[in-house]
């Protein structure tokens, strides 16, 4: 039986964050907690928001500890606020890391106690406040999924909390916001963007609907990924990464993610690499490792990414290769000081990803972890 999950209402396009009173009405909410980061506050992007909701008589509150790849105390926290804020709906405005939290923190008011109690898939009870999502990355596509990722400080790993109450009500896509993103940030998000397609184009789950959706995601982040690094200032083309990433989110929240993903957790809970750019350290590698289970899916991408017909898996790989060097990211873990006595440890802690591994069209050894960060790690 195929599933498809709900999406939110979204809004794309310059300026629709001025649709967010509206949305807010609609849910009966005048007072709205705004989860953000420092980053946000500083670029003056929050000012942009708050200024919105003020003008349409909404009362504000702000809470802008958000951390990269937040931790479970955080939420926690951020929750607590919430309950005794008595706030009636949550935006998460941001990356991955404010949405992320945003998310769960809406989630664990409707609830006891803390986001311990609930991690996996499916475990908490009841709904918690309507979450909004403003995303300023392109990105994790956390907009339209009913995921969010913490960290799990004590372990040094990374874990899925899933449930579908925090599944966004609205999602407001304006490229305006997104133009000041600098270069070192746009590159890894797009890259986690075209992952999370790439993946669920290749999952042992991809059904019609996610390949609909991964296929346009690897048109759109692979033939705009380049201008908007080099040109942040091109709102087409932040756009049309905003849509792509978007789309990727709904291609992997039916279809998952498999390898990539699994094998850059220990990245960042181990050496708090960035998300995305664990994600295209691994990317390379995993292609050339799944090839042999899916050639023709992988031919199909390069064709999309390099426009030629008959382009098959290692023109993928290439494809992908060139687009890490054109966007400066960096080619092995050697050279981001990973030490090659990790990679041991790493293929131990991989092996937990069970929930993206089963997704993976080929299974995954423990020798064939060590094999593969070995690659990786000196490639
Ligand atoms: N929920 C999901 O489905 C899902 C999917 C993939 C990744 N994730 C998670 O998302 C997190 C990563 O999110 P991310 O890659 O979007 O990065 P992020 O949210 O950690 O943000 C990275 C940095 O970019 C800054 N920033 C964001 N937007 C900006 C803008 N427009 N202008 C200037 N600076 C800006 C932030 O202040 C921050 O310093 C990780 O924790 C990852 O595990 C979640
Ligand atoms: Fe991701």
């Amino acid at each position: 039986m195929m599933n498809i999950w709900p999406v939110p209402q979204v809004k794309l396009g310059e300026n629709s964050i001025a649709e967010i009173p509206a949305a807010l009405d609609s849910l009966g909410a005048e007072k709205v907690m705004v989860v953000t980061d420092e980053g946000l506050i500083k670029v003056g992007i929050y000012d942009k928001i708050e200024k919105v909701l003020i003008d349409a008589g909404k009362e504000v509150l702000l809470v802008d500890e958000v951390k990269p790849d937040p931790s479970m105390q955080l939420v926690d926290s951020i929750a607590d606020k919430a309950r005794l804020s008595g706030a009636q709906a949550i935006i998460g405005l941001g990356g991955g890391s404010s949405i992320d939290s945003a998310k769960v923190a809406a989630a664990l008011v409707g609830n006891e106690g803390s986001i311990k109690d609930y991690i996996g898939v499916g475990v908490l009870p009841k709904p918690g406040l309507p979450i909004l999502a403003v995303p300023t990355t392109a990105g994790t596509g956390s907009e339209v999924t009913y995921l969010s990722i913490l960290s799990d400080l004590e372990n040094e790993t990374k874990k899925g909390f899933g449930t579908p109450f925090i599944m966004p009500k609205f999602a407001f896509l304006d490229p305006s916001l997104t133009v000041g993103l600098p270069p070192h940030i746009t590159a890894p998000t797009g890259m986690d963007a075209l992952c999370h397609c790439v993946e669920a184009y290749t999952s042992a789950n991809a059904n019609d609907y996610s390949d609909a959706m991964a296929v346009k995601a690897i048109e759109l982040i692979s033939q705009n990924i380049r201008t908007a690094y080099n040109n942040g200032s091109d709102l087409t083309a932040r756009e049309n990464m905003l849509l792509g990433s978007l789309m990727a989110g709904i291609a992997f929240a039916n279809a998952g993610v498999t390898a990539v993903h699994a094998f850059a957790y220990p990245l960042g809970g181990m050496f708090h690499v960035p998300h995305g750019m664990a994600n295209s350290l691994m990317l390379p590698v995993i292609i050339k490792f799944n090839a042999s289970a899916m050639k023709e899916r992988f031919g199909h991408i390069a064709e999309i990414m390099t426009g030629r017909k008959g382009a098959d898996w290692q023109d993928c790989i290439n494809e992908v290769e060139q687009l890490c060097v054109d966007v400066n990211l960096p080619r092995n873990l050697k050279a981001i000081d990973i030490p090659e006595s990790a990679i041991k440890p790493m293929s131990v802690s991989v092996m937990d990803q069970t929930r993206l591994l089963v997704n993976n069209p080929r299974e995954v050894t423990q020798e064939d972890a060590f094999a593969i960060y070995t690659e990786a790690w000196g490639r």
